[in-house]
């Protein structure tokens, strides 16, 4: 069954939205999970978090930036187009429950599946501090959206065009340091900010979840091409998260499997062959 996609716009250099028509998925959706799509019959399978959903009007909202061969695929296609298949819900959904208070991190293209979190979060009665960060102010997205879904809301960006000048991990020591009493914290973006932040946030004690984004093939816990180490065991990102203890977490493998294809990827994309 072709999924047709609803809206399509363009949010950020290189960074896209698409609302897709997918009414099953959006009615079983969680936040913290993930769908796997198909542009065409010859194309890869992408895994993409689900950055919102409406089971009203039975749409899925998936955010992608343009890496590789597929993804810039898929930014050339518009509303009314179709995509091949579209599987989901996949994943665990995030372990969201009333704590106290909720620290929420998004860096980068990370921000959109952040944003499902903070509203299922503030609904279950937390108060959400949400600290979203980019290279600079031109690449944040959904700000207002963020914002509107927070009780207390931060920027910050590596050149200092908006907000804190620096890392979204500053603003998160700083809030530590202030003595709020933070009973959570969500970080979602590259690996090496996940890193950074499990290692800023352990010795304050306070547990912190990332949500893993290494390979993925099949999406159900057959290929184990999303193996990752967490504690010393092996677990499989698709079935057992994509959310991890992220003081458990090999991030130097998670890092090092995910640039195990950069050379094929890059030749795929010069080459246009794959
Ligand atoms: Fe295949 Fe997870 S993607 S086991």
């Amino acid at each position: 069954m072709p999924y047709k996609i609803l809206e399509k716009k363009q949010i950020a250099p290189q960074v896209h939205l698409m609302k897709v028509l997918a009414p099953d998925v959006a009615k079983a959706a969680k936040a913290g999970q993930f769908i796997i799509l198909r542009i065409d019959e010859t194309s890869e399978r992408i895994p993409l978090t689900i950055a919102d959903f409406d089971a009203e009007e039975g749409y899925v909202t998936i955010i992608f930036q343009e890496m590789g061969k597929t993804t810039k695929q898929l930014a050339k296609m518009n509303e009314a187009d179709e995509l091949q298949n579209l599987v989901g819900p996949l994943g665990t959904p995030a372990d969201v429950r009333k704590l106290g208070t909720v620290i929420l991190v998004g860096g980068g293209v990370g921000i959109a599946p952040v944003y499902p979190q903070v509203k299922a979060y503030r609904e279950a009665g937390n108060k959400v501090i949400s600290i979203i960060g980019a290279r600079s102010k031109d690449l944040l997205i959904l700000e207002d959206e963020m914002e509107a879904a927070s009780d207390e809301f931060h920027v910050a960006t590596d050149d200092g065009s908006k907000g804190h000048h620096g890392f979204v991990t500053d603003v998160v020591k700083e809030i530590l340091d202030s003595g709020e009493d933070v009973t959570r914290i969500v970080v979602i973006g590259p690996p090496i900010l996940m890193k950074v932040a499990a290692g800023m946030t352990e010795p304050y004690g306070v547990e912190t979840i990332v949500s893993l984004n290494p390979i993925m093939i099949d999406g159900t816990g057959m290929c184990g091409g999303c193996r990752v180490s967490v504690g010393g065991e092996t677990k499989f990102a698709c079935v057992d998260g994509p959310e991890f203890d992220a003081h458990k977490v090999d991030f130097n493998l998670l890092m090092s499997r995910l640039a195990l294809y950069r050379n094929e990827e890059s030749e795929c994309l010069e080459n246009h062959e794959c």
